[in-house]
């Protein structure tokens, strides 16, 4: 496919990890209810980012190994799995066997370090797009 379907997908993850980390910190001012809320948010987060990941290897395959794209690249990915694995162990740690329970300060610190490490790696994909032109028309890498 020559569209590339990565920023198509993207959107999903961004979306509900920017708001189940939001969630996070309001669940610490207000009831139950939104610490769930937040707990659904994360699950569909992390589990459309498992999607944004295959695509984006996909358009990875197509950048020229020595461009200097590929080291933006690289470093994108490395950071979007590690906001995936924070985000993951969030989860995890919220979980009371199925069930979504309440997230503890370790679960709500991890949301938050997943969200700044999203906005760190969200740039360098930008970069990717709009500095290096990866997945544009003209692609120069
Ligand atoms: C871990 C594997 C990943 C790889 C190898 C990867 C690779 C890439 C590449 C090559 C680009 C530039 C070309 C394009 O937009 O298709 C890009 C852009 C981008 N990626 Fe990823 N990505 C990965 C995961 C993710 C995830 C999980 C997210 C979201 C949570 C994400 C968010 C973005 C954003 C926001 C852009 C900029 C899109 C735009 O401005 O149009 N990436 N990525």
């Amino acid at each position: 496919m020559r569209h590339p379907i990565h920023p198509m997908l993207v959107h999903f993850p961004v979306a509900t990890w920017f708001l189940s980390t939001l969630g996070d910190i309001a669940g610490l001012f207000t009831h139950e209810q939104t610490s769930w809320v937040a707990g659904v948010l994360l699950v569909i987060g992390t589990t459309t980012a498992l999607l944004a990941m295959v695509a984006g290897m996909l358009e990875l395959g197509k950048i020229d190994q020595q461009s200097p794209a590929m080291k933006v690249a690289n470093q994108h990915m490395m950071l979007m799995m590690t906001s995936w694995s924070l985000y993951a162990v969030s989860l995890f740690l919220r979980l009371d066997g199925t069930r979504l329970g309440q997230p503890g300060m370790v679960a709500i610190a991890l949301s938050v370090a997943g969200l700044i490490v999203l906005c760190i790696a969200g740039w360098l994909g930008g970069k990717l797009v709009y500095e290096y032109g990866v997945g544009g028309r003209s692609d120069p890498s």
